[in-house]
């Protein structure tokens, strides 16, 4: 295929503003190729719908409806041979190199616009790309820019999961979520539809699954890492009925989307489990679960389990018609395992190693069945340790890392690592967030996603089907807050899985999807706006004495306006060009401008210069590579680490401890240190067992200042200010013992704990 682009306005001047390049039109995914050709195409009452030759109603209503939707408009739809003018002429065309499903051909002119595929995949894709040239809002005149456009995507799973266990979302918010899918042409919709928190798909044979395992008495509020757990007491639930899935199915196969439901197992069980006790090792009783995390109770491997797994997965089976059932796999502890007599017997009798071949012998039997159902098992990258069920396809999670070890052995893998696709993440790290699950994936990040990983050779990477994010719903409670976590997110993977590597471009993107966002104002969606955030980097003072401070946005398009004295910043403010220069404790106010428009919102930082700020300092110990990015300087660059934490704010630890030196550049009358050390249990990341700060005038020779035992440091504030009597020094050291092993009972129990540190500061 040939791919072009080009920027026509140097060459025939079809734009206005000279600026504007082709790249510019805003389609995302972006089309792997397009070119714009001279005029315009108009859209009035009097153009038809015309499908050509082949029977194409359903996206010929789907098309119209949404032109009605949008414009007020309704066009006739009618059957030709051949295409015609003043219509939009659908068609299939078997014979031309579109042959590929969701390949497809747009070219519009001002007399006609075709929408030629091989089959009506590629034409439905087509008509999103249509819907996209579109223009935004609520207008009357309805201008199409010519352009031809050839393409085709480079992944075929192309993948958004949605969590409705957690909290559950009703049929017409799900017909939405496909609609957004099908917007972006998105092909599969992953439905996680049991976990501990709610099972939530109706199943005939076993009816106190919707009695009881739907249903929860009361759920968490806030979030799980608070120290303090606080319930909200009110029953909690819901289920679709296997009528509403039905529809949902149909629903979804109009738009060309399938859907891949999940029932989890042998983990995330509990809702299950309340129903039907006996299916677990110790016989219960249990209740749905009323908060996030892993639960020790999980499927126990009977023959009554399988039986009732069966009986489940056939009626899923007899709802889904797409080739693919996610069993789940991931995160099931063993615990219950190991101390269960039936399931020491199997492991025993079957001659298997361990528990983790346990549970691959549970996947196997699993695959099986539904191999015998004709369908192809999808599970979480879990289901590799103890050994892969064969034909089995891996959703990598946990990273590349499963991916890459299932591609190398010969099994089709999605990609999902979290670092890059788990939309449940911060999308901003500005204070006024909703809260989220923790870490920090902004819109920039998912569009540098590369699905492919280096690690595999030209053959294994066909194994890589595509990539999908996931949207886990513990701290999303409702539809507008789905929109709020995917958009404009998923149009960034978009652009992943559809568009050919070489033709991606951040910059370009940026203009288009906010671009767009007038098009999301009309559908009502409530997207995000972090894309116009404003972040720093900062850098120390070639005197030493003080900090440079850099301001950029995510949207290279606009100006940033800045204060320094505290005032609100508009159109009249500094325009920053150059770095910002200070060596005092400074605030730093900054807005966004286009074109005289705020866009986003206000960025407020304090910085606190102190005597280690923007000083020499040396690391004893590398810090982690997740936690490395900024080096040393970060402790000393005159800022508290932002939450949620992002990698270049903080510097971490795993199991070690830190140790770091600052040269204050001269001797000075000190009396204290203070740390400023993130605690997030629920993350592994725990306060340190003790600290010790230390002082010296030559840089050999030490002194103990002040030492802190773990019962001597406040677990409930941040800051850890160690005082001591004012003593003279050059160098300060600080040595921050870790927690050690993650305590029994919690998550990630026995790894060793996490230790982030975000600055140090001396006065
Ligand atoms: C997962 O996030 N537990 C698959
Ligand atoms: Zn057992």
């Amino acid at each position: 295929m040939l791919v072009i682009i080009l920027n026509i306005s140097l060459m025939n001047g079809v734009f206005a503003n000279p600026e504007k390049s082709i790249s510019d039109i805003p389609l995302i995914p972006f089309p792997n190729s397009i070119v714009q050709t001279p005029g315009k195409f108009s859209l009035d009452e009097n153009v038809s719908i015309v499908m050509v030759g082949e029977n194409l109603r359903n996206e010929a209503e789907i098309l119209n409806d949404h032109i009605h939707l949008r414009y007020g408009i309704r066009l006739r739809v009618t059957n030709a041979k051949s295409a015609r003018n003043a219509a939009i002429n659908l068609s299939i065309k078997k014979s031309n190199e579109n042959n590929q499903l969701s390949a497809y051909r747009l070219i519009s002119t001002p007399d006609r616009i075709l929408i030629e595929a091989g089959t009506s995949t590629g034409v439905f894709h087509g008509i999103q790309t249509l819907i996209q040239l579109m223009p935004p809002g609520n207008v009357r005149i309805l201008d199409i820019p010519c352009v031809n456009i050839e393409d085709k995507p480079r992944f075929s799973w192309r993948g958004m999961h949605l969590d409705v266990s957690r909290h559950f979302f009703p049929v017409s918010f799900i017909k939405k979520y496909i609609d957004y899918l099908a917007l972006y042409k998105f092909n599969t919709f992953h439905w996680h539809l049991t976990d501990d928190q709610g099972w939530r798909i109706e199943i005939k044979k076993y009816p106190k699954l919707q009695e009881i395992s739907a249903y929860r008495k009361r759920t968490l509020k806030g979030h799980l890492g608070n120290p303090k757990q606080e319930y909200d007491e009110i029953r909690y639930g819901g289920y679709y009925t296997q009528q509403e899935i039905r529809e949902v199915v149909e629903y979804a196969s109009k738009r060309h989307i399938n859907i891949v439901p999940e029932i989890e197992m042998p983990g995330h069980a509990q809702a299950a489990l309340a129903a039907y006790p006996a299916l677990s090792c110790t016989g219960g009783p249990f209740e749905v679960a009323d908060k996030w995390g892993v639960f020790y109770d999980v499927f126990c491997p009977r023959n009554e389990t399988f039986e009732f797994l069966q009986n489940v997965l056939s009626e899923v089976v007899s709802l889904f018609p797409g080739k693919y059932i996610h069993i789940g796999g991931d995160e099931c502890p063993k615990d219950r395992w190991e101390n269960c007599v039936h399931c020491q017997e199997l492991i025993r009798k079957e001659g298997l190693k361990d528990e983790n071949e346990l549970q691959s012998y549970f996947i196997k039997r699993i695959q099986q069945f539904l191999s015998s159902k004709n369908k192809k098992l999808i599970g979480w990258d879990e289901i590799l340790d103890g050994g892969l069920a064969p034909e089995a396809t891996v959703m990598s999670w946990r990273g590349y890392r499963g991916g890459i070890q299932a591609a190398k052995a010969g099994h089709d893998v999605v990609m999902t690592p979290t670092s890059f696709c788990y939309f449940d993440f911060y999308q901003s790290d500005y204070p006024d967030e909703p809260l989220a699950i923790g870490a920090y994936l902004p819109v920039e990040r998912v569009y540098g996603f590369e699905p492919v990983p280096d690690a595999l050779s030209k053959s294994e990477a066909k194994h890589i089907l595509g990539a999908q994010a996931n949207v886990w719903t513990e701290y999303i409670s409702t539809p507008e807050h789905v929109e709020y976590m995917i958009f404009p997110r998923m149009a960034a993977l978009a652009e992943v899985v559809w568009t050919n590597a070489e033709l991606k471009n951040y910059e370009s993107f940026a203009n288009r999807i906010t671009s767009q966002f007038k098009m999301l104002d009309f559908f009502g969606i409530n997207y995000s706006k972090a894309i116009y955030d404003i972040h720093e980097s900062t850098y120390p003072a070639e005197s030493r004495k003080g900090l440079h401070v850099t301001l950029r946005s995510s949207y290279p398009h606009a100006k940033i306006h800045y204060t320094l004295n505290g005032d609100v910043p508009d159109n009249t403010s500094y325009v920053f060009k150059d770095p910002i220069q200070f060596d005092q404790s400074t605030g730093i106010r900054a807005m966004l401008m286009e074109q005289g428009t705020q866009r986003g919102r206000e960025y407020s930082k304090v910085f606190r210069i102190n005597l280690a700020t923007g000083k020499e300092i040396i690391l004893g110990k590398e810090p982690h590579e997740e936690y490395s990015s900024g080096g040393g300087f970060t402790l000393i660059n005159g800022l508290t680490g932002s939450m949620p934490w992002m990698a270049n704010d903080w510097i971490g630890y795993r199991g070690d401890g830190l140790d770091a030196t600052v040269d204050l550049g001269k001797e000075y009358n000190i009396k204290k240190v203070s740390l400023d050390v993130l605690r997030e249990e629920v993350y592994g990341i725990y306060f340190p067992k003790g600290l010790r700060v230390l002082s010296s005038t030559d840089g050999v020779n030490y002194t103990s200042l002040k030492k802190l035992e773990e019962d001597e440091i406040n677990p409930d504030k941040r800051l850890i200010e160690i005082e001591f009597p004012k003593t003279i020094a050059r160098y300060v050291k600080v040595l921050v013992r870790n927690y050690g092993e993650i305590p029994e009972g919690r998550y990630g129990s026995g790894k060793p704990a996490w230790l982030l540190v975000s600055e140090i500061m001396v006065d």
